[in-house]
Order: structure tokens, then C-alpha cells, then sequence
């Protein structure tokens, strides 16, 4: 069997073309233009290519984009200062603060800082609350992307097993919840799960987010799952470049597998897709 390859780059395309619809309808019938900020402190590479890549799509999106770059010392009390500043900016209607921080700042405090109304990271324990309780939250971008391609291949998801590899916030934990909320059975495997290779070997659907190249092999895969790798690592390649590979063996993998997403162009290009949605969601509800 050769797999589907769920092309999350087309999907995340067509969601950005509806966004733009949405702002464009924002814009003529009240006024408001959605605004999205991003901070990043610091200079991490990985970091620094997402935030611009996040400016250009807002922009291209015809909503507002702005963004604060903070150098790496920056103490914690200016960078809750910055936060204060945007929560009580009419022009800023989501805001972004890139994790990794550096680690002399506590990032549950910056994160418990921002308004939740204007959370589209869905980090802040009022969203995780609602969440959690199937109440309306902001939800967490890359889930978010990861329970979209599944509807979009899959339709209803009620009764399927799931395994989720990762229990991180960013990922593991609210995919879980998200899962649940559309009725699967729920496995959240990590790194002491005993026999790893068995509970995913029982999955119909797996989403990978440990962040470790290629670490679910080919052979754990059940024969026609959907497999979702959220992984974004950069490994050796010829020579002296570099590429990119997921968190699951992929050419193994889509042997066996229903379908599969392809790292790049599967999740990744989904999770800004999902921050814009989120933005302009936000601006709704800050707008009635
Ligand atoms: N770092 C890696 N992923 C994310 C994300 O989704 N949001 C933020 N704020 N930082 C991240």
C-alpha cells in the first residue's frame, strides 16, 4: 500500500484565501482592520524564520502586522510591559509571544499576562480551561491544523483510536483534548510510555510531536492509518546542507499507512494558516 500524502501546504493555502475574504468583509462593513503581534525575544534561528514568515502571511492576508523584536537580556518586567502595552492597544486584536523565551524569564507568567480575549496561541490557562471543559476557547494553532486535515481526510472521527506521541502544551496535551472533544479514544504516549512500537502499532490515527528525527518507525505504523508528523527537524543532508525530516520515518511509513503528512509542507504551512484564522476570530469577538 502507498499512502495519500496530505498536502497541508494546498490546504493551508485555501484557508489563507478565506481569512482574506473574511478581512476584506472586516474591513468594508466595520472599519476595523485585524491586527496580529508577534514578539520575539532573542535571536533563535528557528524562531526568527517563523516570525517572518508570520509577518509576511498577515500581511498578505491584508490584516495588520506588528512586530517586537526584544534583544536576549531583556528582563522580564519590560517584556510584561510590552504585553500590558498590546493588551490595551485597539489596534492589536491577537497576540504572539514566540516560546522558546530565554530562561531567565518565566514564560507561565508572560504567557498568564496576556489578555485571553486577545490569546491566539490558546496558551493561557483561561483558554486551556475552556478547552479542556468543550467550552469556546482559543485553541492552540498546530493542533488546531492537525484536527482539520483529519476531518478533511477522515470526515467524523468519532470512535477512532488515536495516539498522540508528545505531552507538550504547545501540542501534545491540547491535540489530546481536541481529539477527545471529537470523540476518539485518547492515547498520549511520551518518552516513559513502555512499548512505544505497541501502542502505536494500535493507532488509526497518530499525531508525532516529540520534536526527534524520524523517532516512529515505519514498521510501528497499523496498515491504513493517518498519520500526522508535526515534527520540524533539521538534520545532516549531502555535503554540507541541510534538510528537513519529521518525527516519523516517512518513505517506511507511507508503505504502510492510509495517508500521511509530508514534512515540509504538512503541518507547518497549516499552523500559520490557523493563527490568522484564530486573529480574525479574535477580532470578531472583540467587535461582537
Ligand atoms: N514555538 C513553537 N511553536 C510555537 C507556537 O505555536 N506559538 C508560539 N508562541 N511559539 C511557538
Amino acid at each position: 500500500m502507498t499512502a495519500t500524502i496530505i498536502d497541508g501546504k494546498a490546504f493551508a493555502g485555501r484557508i489563507r484565501a478565506q481569512v482574506a475574504q473574511h478581512v476584506a468583509r472586516i474591513k468594508s462593513d466595520h472599519g476595523v482592520t485585524p491586527g496580529l503581534a508577534v514578539v520575539l525575544v532573542g535571536e533563535d534561528p528557528a524562531s526568527q524564520v517563523y516570525v517572518r514568515s508570520k509577518g509576511k502571511q498577515t500581511g498578505e492576508a491584508g490584516m495588520a502586522s506588528f512586530e517586537h523584536r526584544l534583544d536576549a537580556g531583556t528582563a522580564q518586567e519590560d517584556l510584561l510591559a510590552l504585553v500590558a502595552q498590546l493588551n490595551a492597544d485597539p489596534a492589536v486584536h491577537g497576540i504572539l509571544v514566540q516560546l522558546p523565551l530565554p530562561d531567565h524569564i518565566e514564560t507561565d507568567a508572560v504567557l498568564a499576562a496576556i489578555d485571553p480575549a486577545k490569546d491566539v496561541d490558546g496558551f493561557h490557562v483561561s483558554n486551556v480551561g475552556l478547552l479542556a471543559t468543550g467550552q469556546k476557547a482559543m485553541v492552540p494553532c498546530t493542533p488546531l491544523g492537525c484536527l482539520m486535515m483529519l476531518r478533511d481526510h477522515l470526515g467524523d472521527l468519532s470512535g477512532r483510536e488515536a495516539v498522540v506521541i508528545g505531552r507538550s502544551n504547545i501540542v501534545g496535551k491540547p491535540m489530546a483534548q481536541l481529539l477527545l472533544g471529537d470523540s476518539c479514544t485518547v492515547t498520549v504516549a511520551h518518552s516513559r510510555t513502555r512499548d512505544l512500537p505497541e501502542v502505536v502499532r494500535r493507532a488509526e490515527i497518530v499525531v508525532a510531536a516529540v520534536g526527534r528525527p524520524e523517532m516512529v518507525k515505519g514498521d510501528w505504523i497499523a496498515p491504513g492509518a493517518t498519520v500526522i508528523d508535526v515534527g520540524i527537524n533539521r538534520v545532516a543532508g549531502e555535503g554540507d546542507k541541510t534538510r528537513l525530516v519529521g518525527d516519523v520515518e516517512f518513505t517506511a511509513a507511507a508503505q504502510v499507512a492510509g495517508a500521511i503528512t509530508p514534512v515540509p509542507g504538512g503541518v507547518g504551512p497549516m499552523t500559520i494558516a490557523c493563527l490568522l484564522a484564530n486573529t480574525v476570530t479574535a477580532c470578531c469577538r472583540i467587535h461582537g
